[in-house]
């Protein structure tokens, strides 16, 4: 994914939706990996763009979407269960054998899951942001997107990433406490 310069509604959930994009392509780089061992580093890549991902929409967007949208309760309660079950079952999936049927069993559970979730996201709750953002609004999620971009993996493929899978120590809550910090650091 390219740098994109975000400065409209249009721009937020167009980045958004790359990395819906982009996970679906790290889900397939570690299911597809050519053999077990290699599984390993786009998991890492995985895991560090869901952690931002999902943490930005969390503290952001569906904050946003909950204020702007009609029904708006109704569908960030159900996008935020999908997140905390999704985010459950990535902490249980790190604690299997990377190379067991296992791992892939249940990685592909979450695929699925993670992918109807975006999905979801896409046709029934980024409309609402596309309508109602005021500026303070869209500066603060530009700004929390940016951040994102900043730290999140850019591409499943493996060497151009190192410096930013410096992030990616320990398990995924410890990801997740990272990425909180690192938007909190910047909206304020
Ligand atoms: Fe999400
Ligand atoms: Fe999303």
């Amino acid at each position: 994914m390219t740098e994109m310069i975000i400065e409209s509604p249009d721009e937020v959930i167009a980045f958004l939706k790359a990395q819906h994009n982009l996970i679906e392509d790290m889900f397939d780089q570690v299911l597809l990996a050519s053999d077990p061992e290699a599984r390993e580093e786009p998991f890492a890549a995985l895991r560090q763009l869901l952690a931002v991902h999902e943490t930005a929409e969390e503290m952001l967007v569906h904050p946003l979407a909950r204020s702007k949208a009609d029904a708006g309760d109704a569908i960030v309660d159900a996008r935020l269960k999908e997140e905390h079950d999704a985010k459950a079952l990535l902490s249980d999936i790190e604690k299997l054998d990377i190379t067991s049927e296992q791992f892939i069993d249940q990685l592909t559970t979450l695929r699925e899951a993670v992918l109807d979730h975006a999905e979801s996201e896409e046709i029934d709750e980024f409309p609402y942001l596309e309508k109602g953002l005021d500026i303070n609004d869209l500066k603060r999620l530009a700004t929390a997107v940016r951040a994102a971009q900043a730290i999140a993996p850019t591409h499943p493929h493996a060497g151009v990433e190192s410096a930013k899978l410096n992030f990616v120590v320990g398990p995924f809550a410890s990801m997740l406490d990272r990425a909180r910090d690192a938007i909190r650091h910047v909206t304020g």
